[in-house]
């Protein structure tokens, strides 16, 4: 699990977006963690304790003392955190964060704590706008702290703008990526995903049912390990929104193939998971085709091959290609390595219960250019996208 024994303290602050941490919370205990969470009286409006509490499996204090009389340690908590998230922080404990201020116990826990300190504003417009809150941010980033900007769109007064809490998976990756073991920082990697639409006309196209989930966890989890990373996505119904995730959207093979070729010759390594349609309509009609003109033959041409063009313009790139084989998969996995030039092929098997197209689950089998062949349980395809990198890049990165 990414986040297993990982101590992270939450400080919730007087903000609508605090309904939203219960579900930060769920994510962060999903990957391991341990969650520690403590309010600001003034929050206990907007989130109560006892949600945060059954969530976290710890008390959730908002007072120095509890009713027992027993002394809530801000000392003890700050330093027992790994890293400690202000979400949502509002204006009012921004500003008292960068004054040193320190009226309440989310306060004298941030001021005690040692570890690193995420925060993520949330407040209205023109709030956010408003310079001493700008100042107020730039201030508690020189103290070294991390922001994660706030995102645009409906807010709690009605207006629309600038200021709203980054969404709790935004926050949970910036988490991650603080956590990385740092084996791919400062590595760029392409990776490609989803199927692609080939036109028969303006309405129809032939596609195939690729959801773009493999290459999609491959980007977030190299994302995660600190890569800065280009998903070249086909037609998939998954929203990616991670702030170290450049997602560029296609639909066909060959717009696929053109942003690919482009990218390739910056990035360290490129993984092709795509399901790339091998074939295109020969001729793409403008207009919608009448059925009154009868079933007509829909003549096929070749698209390009992507990985293969890649192959022959490798230099420094480690290429991984994906392979979906019927028979002989081992000896046509091979094979393709050697046509293709690559240094891994993931190959995927159809002969499995719960793997390939539309199953969150997969069941792979990771062979190098030498041969040697790496086998791997049915497993989530987020799992595998960790045991991909790890077998890829602990050797070659
Ligand atoms: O040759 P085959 O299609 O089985 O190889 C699969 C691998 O090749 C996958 O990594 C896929 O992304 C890639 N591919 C490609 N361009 C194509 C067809 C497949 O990059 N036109």
């Amino acid at each position: 699990m990414l986040l297993q024994g990982k101590k992270i303290l939450i400080g919730v602050t007087a903000g609508i977006a605090a309904y939203k941490i219960p579900l930060l919370v769920r994510l962060l205990k999903k990957a391991g963690a341990l969650v520690q969470v403590v309010q600001t009286p003034a929050s206990l409006d907007f989130v109560r304790p006892i949600v945060l509490s059954t969530l976290s499996g710890n008390p959730c204090p908002s007072e120095f003392s509890s009713e027992s009389g027993d002394w809530n340690s801000h000392v003890d908590m700050a330093l027992w955190a790994n890293l400690i998230v202000l979400a949502p922080l509002t204006a009012n404990t921004l500003a008292k964060m960068a004054n040193g201020l320190c009226d309440n116990l989310v306060l004298a826990t941030y001021l005690s704590a040692k570890c690193p300190v995420l925060f993520a504003p949330a407040m209205d417009l023109d709030m956010y706008a408003h310079p001493t809150t700008k100042k107020n941010i730039d201030m508690l980033k020189s103290f070294g702290n991390t922001e994660i900007p706030a995102e645009t769109g409906f807010l709690a007064s009605g207006l629309e703008g600038e200021g709203r809490m980054a969404e709790p998976e935004t926050i949970y990756k910036a988490i991650l990526a603080k956590f990385s073991t740092g084996y791919l920082d400062g590595k760029t990697i392409l990776i490609n995903a989803g199927p692609t639409y080939e036109a028969i006309d303006p309405v129809r196209f032939i596609g195939n049912r690729s959801t773009g989930r493999m290459g999609i966890a491959l980007a977030e989890e190299a994302a995660a390990l600190g890569a800065k990373v280009y998903l070249v996505l086909g037609p998939s119904a998954i929203h990616v929104e991670n702030p170290n995730i450049l997602v560029k959207r296609v639909e066909s093979a060959k717009e696929m193939y053109t942003l690919c070729t482009d990218i390739f010759p910056e990035v360290d390594a490129a993984i092709l998971s795509a399901a790339v349609a091998d074939f295109r309509p020969k001729n793409q009609s403008k207009q919608k085709i009448k059925k009154e003109l009868g079933a007509a033959d829909i003549a096929l041409e070749m698209n390009p091959d992507i990985l293969k063009t890649l192959g022959e313009r490798k230099q420094h790139q480690v290429l991984i290609g994906f392979a979906l084989e019927t028979n002989d998969e081992i000896a046509n996995a091979k094979k393709k390595i050697a046509n293709k030039n690559l240094d891994y092929i993931v190959l995927n098997s159809l002969n499995d219960k719960g793997a390939g197209f539309g199953y969150l689950t997969n069941k792979i089998q990771i062979i190098d250019k030498q041969n040697k062949i790496y086998d791997f349980e049915l497993k989530a395809k987020t799992e595998l996208a960790a045991d991909i990198l790890n077998t890829v890049f602990q050797h070659e990165v």
